[in-house]
């Protein structure tokens, strides 16, 4: 594939890369005087009439491409792009294979991922992560896995309003499936980096994990991440012994969660992040999490040592309270107790090498870094009850 190539019809206008994508190389096209996004799948490959195989593989690689396309066309099938409330889920227009290559078509976003979510305030990153949560509403409301929920499948637009904001584009439904029946374990793909217990497990062979096992629950363990990453700019926080969150949580760690959150948003992460699917809270009651944006506030936790609470509360508005102060740019770059905590154990996303961002969160960003002397928790908090059993 080349700039110029006509591809069933749609003419490729960019250079093909496979920035961003895995299991692809993708170009920007255009028909009919529209654009389009273009991917082009490496694998599976259509096995061709001269292909010199004999027949028996050829006879497996057909199954492989007609399981391929039949999982594809029934999410297409579900997700019309049409759909009331579709707005912000980039979906496919055209799926074909032109001879032994397959290819999907998706309508150009103008877009690009957010290098530093944790730089927006509370009330962008409340916007940023309804609109997410609504797109997934959408699909788990159906019962559709996204099954590759990540940053890099997350396309951030800018919108400049009144007040500018950013909405949260969904794509990348290469992996999706029906809630409990996944695609077989040497098949079913996703990232080990946000992927959750059950489906890491699912696809080491463990046959205790049985397909049934993964459900919508398995995008809300990657949207607990998701959400610990946009809001302070990095994933929540694991042994270094562990290659990935899934792999602590597996071995019946606790994730490590950043001491600025405030007391909703650190339970809500927990249980997002829960080793049992059935602890997990729905996309619904992550909604109605965030109604308020003050949740998605950071708060300094500066505490004299054995002392009340700087801000004289811990209440939600508190924290609130404290990120309305006058900005105090930290000129001591130095590293914070969470980051010291979290030192134990380098942050999974740049322990793993991933390609996914994980820019360390900064002082600077009005969500100032927390101080060394901050209190446990479990004091007194005003608690928004989401509607989940205790962890
Ligand atoms: N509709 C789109 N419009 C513009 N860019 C897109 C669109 N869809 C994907 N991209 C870009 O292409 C990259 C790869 O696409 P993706 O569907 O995620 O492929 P892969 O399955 O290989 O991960 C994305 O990270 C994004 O930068
Ligand atoms: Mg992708």
């Amino acid at each position: 594939m080349k700039r110029g190539d006509v591809i069933g019809g749609y003419r490729v206008v960019s250079e093909p890369t496979n920035n961003g994508g895995g299991k692809c190389v993708w170009a920007f096209a255009e028909k009919d005087g529209k654009e389009y996004f273009l991917k082009r799948f490496l694998e599976p490959k259509r096995p061709g009439v001269y292909s010199g195989i004999g027949e028996a593989s050829k006879k497996l690689l057909l199954e492989e491409c007609s399981a391929f396309e039949d999982r594809h066309r029934t999410i297409m099938k579900l997700l019309k792009p049409d759909a009331s409330g579709a707005g912000n889920i980039v979906l496919a227009v055209d799926f074909f294979h032109e001879r032994s290559t397959y290819y999907k078509i998706t309508e150009r976003i103008d877009t690009s991922t957010l290098e530093t979510p944790q730089a927006l305030a509370p009330r962008q990153k409340a916007v940023l992560l309804r609109t997410l949560g609504l797109s997934l509403r959408l699909l788990h409301d159906i019962h559709i896995v996204h099954g590759d929920l990540k940053p890099a499948n997350v396309l951030v637009q800018k919108k400049a309003s009144v007040q500018t904001f950013y909405t949260a584009k969904l794509i990348d439904f290469d992996d999706s499936y029906i809630s409990g029946k996944p695609p077989e374990r040497g098949v079913i793909a996703g990232d080990s980096l946000f992927g959750a217990p059950e489906w890491r497990r699912y696809m080491q062979g463990d046959s205790d994990v049985e397909p049934e096992y993964l459900t919508t629950k398995t995008d809300i363990f990657a949207l607990g991440l998701m959400t610990h990453y946009y809001l302070v700019g990095a994933l929540p926080g694991h042994s270094a012994s562990f290659g990935s969150p899934a792999d602590a949580v597996n071995a019946g760690r606790q994730l490590r969660i950043d001491d600025r959150l405030t007391d909703e948003m650190h339970d809500l992460v927990l249980a997002m992040t829960s080793r049992i699917p059935g602890g997990r809270p729905s996309i619904a009651m992550f909604l109605a999490a965030l109604a308020d944006h003050e949740v998605c506030a950071l708060s300094r936790k500066r505490r004299a040592h054995g002392g009340p609470s700087e801000a004289g509360g811990d209440s939600l508005s508190g924290a609130a309270g404290r990120d309305a102060r006058p900005s105090r740019v930290r000129t001591n770059l130095g590293r914070t107790s969470a980051h010291r905590r979290a030192d134990a154990a380098p942050h999974p996303a740049s322990a793993a090498g991933s390609a996914s961002p994980s820019p360390e969160p900064v002082p600077d960003t009005g969500a100032a870094a927390a101080d060394s002397d901050a209190p446990p928790r479990g004091t007194s908090r005003v608690r928004i009850n989401l509607g989940y059993g205790p962890r």
